[in-house]
């Protein structure tokens, strides 16, 4: 199975911090991209920071300036759903709530043509649930990229209950094509990464609430002994702790509330507080002006 022609358009839905990942990559593997995101602007903000970050890496000389403007010239806001019609894939990376997403795909399916690829980036929902409502969930497929979506390699490609095995290898193909590393996998609650991290971070949060050490030291521990590039604390804030948490849940919800998988009240209260991480300014650890180095 082929890759997806870079010739064709990508449109991907949803242009918040994986969006605008997903969309440099797919930019910078040739596609012409087009950006929609249902609050007003939001779109127009991302092609500027997409812009932003490669004249970043123009200014680091790992990007020629030719291959930037070219890159930039083939990049489209879209105020309408409508306007991502002659796509060959879509890409959802929107809140991450099974209605919304739903709903979103069954717009869809009304606006783009039969054989185009529909994905999500879901961390943690259903893919087989994401494409219930479709009148053609065969060409359905979990496309899971990692933050920052243009710097990790992995991508997860999930086949849900009624995806067709030629749209997954299609899928597969166009990610390595991109220069991922496409790893299939089936539709289970956390796919492998999010399932297989799920005690990582909880232990650590386990061992921060019987007060053994503050986030700052189990994150150096994990660093320097474990090898971690990143202790959980910090990979969290890095995350955003609304997200991490709503994985958790979901991944306790999918099991039947295995004790394994319950959430966490400390990073409960964050979540509450509006402390989301680095994206706030401050969740475990304070970012930005004024913070002179991560304080618990
Ligand atoms: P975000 O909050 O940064 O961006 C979401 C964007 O979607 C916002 O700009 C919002 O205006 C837009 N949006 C919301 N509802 C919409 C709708 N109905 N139609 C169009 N646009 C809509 O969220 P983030 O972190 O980029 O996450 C997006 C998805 O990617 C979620 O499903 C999340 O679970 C998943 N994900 C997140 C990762 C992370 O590290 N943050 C990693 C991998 C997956």
């Amino acid at each position: 199975m082929t890759a997806i022609d870079p010739a064709r358009a990508v449109a991907v839905v949803g242009t918040g911090t994986m969006g605008q990942g997903i969309a440099q990559v797919a930019l910078t593997a040739g596609h012409p991209v087009r950006l929609y995101d249902a609050a007003p602007g939001r779109a127009e903000e991302a092609a500027g920071a997409i812009a932003a970050r490669l004249g970043r890496l123009v200014d680091k000389g790992r990007l020629d300036a030719a291959v930037r403007d070219a890159a930039l010239s083939r990049l489209r806001p879209a105020a309408q759903l409508a306007e991502l019609a002659g796509s060959a894939l879509v890409i959802e990376a929107i809140v991450e709530q099974l209605g919304v997403k739903q709903k979103l795909f069954e717009e869809l399916e009304q606006v783009v043509a039969q054989d185009c690829l529909l994905a999500t980036n879901t961390s943690s929902l259903a893919v087989t649930a994401v494409a219930a409502a479709l009148r053609h969930p065969g060409r359905f497929v979990g496309l899971h990229f990692f933050n920052p979506a243009p710097l990790m390699p992995l991508v997860e490609v999930v086949r849900g209950f009624a995806t067709d095995e030629a749209a997954a290898e299609r899928a597969r193909a166009t990610m390595t094509a991109w220069g991922k590393t496409p790893v299939a996998c089936a539709d289970t609650p956390g796919f492998i990464v999010n399932r297989l991290a799920r005690p990582f971070y909880a232990e650590a949060l386990r061992v921060y609430e019987e007060g053994a050490a503050d986030p700052a030291t189990i994150d150096a521990v994990l660093r320097e002994s474990g090898g971690f590039r990143m202790g959980p604390f910090e990979l969290t804030d890095l995350i955003g702790q609304d997200v991490n948490n709503s994985v958790t849940h979901s991944v306790y919800e999918a099991f039947f509330h295995s004790p394994k998988f319950t959430p966490s009240l400390a990073q409960g209260r964050l979540v509450q507080a509006g402390l989301l991480g680095r994206k706030t300014g401050r969740g475990w650890f304070a970012y930005g002006e004024g913070a002179e180095k991560p304080e618990p």
